[in-house]
């Protein structure tokens, strides 16, 4: 069975994602909440609202997420594909000059967004060489906009969204 790295990305690049950046507020005073661009994010349960995503341990942000008491995520729309680039670059995970909000938790979503969830973390699992993050939803809010989706390690503009899709 093929299973090395290499073969285990080109096969999820095979599966098409959306792309977020997931963000969480660190405690202390004057701490800059953080962003990191992510397409593990997935939907667990609708009783209760559940959600997960995945963090590399090697990440420069681990510690802040693994330790964070909530995250908040925000859907990218078609348009932003750069905003995903600038959270995946390593070492750059601040919101400078970019408008954000708060919802319930704390953390900063985007202004400009396809959709945002905000989320207690409800649980955090080893898994391999990352960890999960399962969060319980307590706000949302979403638009009828075209997605940006991910898949073959291209961004690609999804079709519009609407109450009806
Ligand atoms: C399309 C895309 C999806 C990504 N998804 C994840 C993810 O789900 N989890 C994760 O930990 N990192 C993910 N990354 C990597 C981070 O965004 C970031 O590039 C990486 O952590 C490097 O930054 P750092 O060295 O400061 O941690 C993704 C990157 C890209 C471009």
């Amino acid at each position: 069975m093929k299973s090395d790295p290499a073969d285990l990305k080109n096969t999820f690049a095979r599966f098409v994602t959306g792309i977020t950046i997931v963000s969480c507020q660190p405690e202390g005073q004057d701490v800059e909440p953080i962003g990191l661009t992510v397409n593990s994010f997935t939907s667990v349960s609708l009783n209760p609202p559940l959600v997960l995503w995945c963090i590399d341990k090697s990440s420069s942000v681990f510690d802040a997420f693994a330790t964070s008491d909530n995250y908040a995520v925000t859907v990218l729309k078609s348009d932003q594909a750069a905003l995903s680039g600038r959270f995946a670059t390593p070492g750059q995970h601040g919101f400078e000059g970019l408008e954000t909000e708060t919802m319930v938790t704390g953390a900063p979503v985007l202004t400009e967004r396809l959709a945002a969830l905000d989320c207690r973390v409800e649980a955090r699992h080893e898994a391999g060489d990352h960890m999960i993050l399962i969060g319980r939803v307590v706000e949302i809010d979403y638009s009828d906009q075209a997605p940006l989706m991910y898949v073959g390690r291209s961004y690609m503009e999804g079709p519009v969204i609407t109450e009806e899709s």
